[in-house]
C-alpha cells in the first residue's frame, strides 16, 4: 500500500508521461498496489500520480469490477455536459461541484496490454475525467463552480 500524496504537493501538478506497451508487465505490482490504495482510503478512482509516480495509469472502482486505464485519451466526448458533486483522495475534506462532459468515449490499454475502447457515461464518465486531469497536473478544484458541505461523494 501507498501513501495518498496531498494537495499542495507539487507532484501533483506535473504530467505523468505515457508508458511504452513493453513497460505494462514491469506494472503489475504498481497496479495491484494502486487498487489497494483506493479501496483502502474507499475511493473509487485513484491515478498514478497521487502515490507519486509520473506514470499514465489509473485505476478506477467501476460496479462491473476493477477498471485499469493505461494512457487513456478521450477520444470522444459530448457537447453536453453536466454539473456533479465531486471530491478528491488528495484534497481531503473538501467537496464541490464540477462541470464535464456527459458522454465520452476513451481509448486505453488495459493492464494486459490490450487496446480497449470504452463508452462511458453518468459517474464512470465523470470519474475517468477526473483521473485524466490528475494525469495532466489538473486538481478539480482547479474547475469547482461551488464548494458544497454535508454526505459527501466518494472521493477519486
Ligand atoms: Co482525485
Amino acid at each position: 500500500m501507498s501513501t495518498i500524496i496531498t494537495h499542495p504537493n507539487s507532484i501533483l501538478r506535473q504530467k505523468a508521461v505515457e508508458l511504452r506497451l513493453e513497460e505494462i508487465p514491469k506494472i503489475q505490482e504498481l497496479i495491484y498496489d494502486m487498487q489497494e490504495t483506493m479501496s483502502e482510503k474507499d475511493g473509487i478512482g485513484l491515478a498514478a500520480n497521487q502515490i507519486g509516480i509520473l506514470k499514465r495509469i489509473v485505476v478506477i472502482a467501476d460496479k462491473e469490477g476493477p477498471l485499469i486505464l493505461i494512457n487513456p485519451e478521450i477520444i470522444e466526448k459530448s457537447w453536453l455536459k453536466n454539473i456533479m458533486e465531486e471530491g478528491c483522495l488528495s484534497v481531503p475534506g473538501v467537496f464541490g461541484t464540477v462541470k464535464r462532459h456527459k458522454k465520452i468515449t476513451v481509448a486505453a490499454i488495459n493492464s494486459r496490454g490490450e487496446t480497449l475502447k470504452l463508452k462511458a457515461e453518468g459517474m464512470l464518465a465523470r470519474v475517468i475525467q477526473h483521473e485524466i486531469d490528475h494525469l495532466d497536473g489538473i486538481l478539480f478544484i482547479d474547475k469547482v463552480i461551488k464548494y458544497t458541505e454535508g454526505e459527501p461523494p466518494k472521493s477519486t
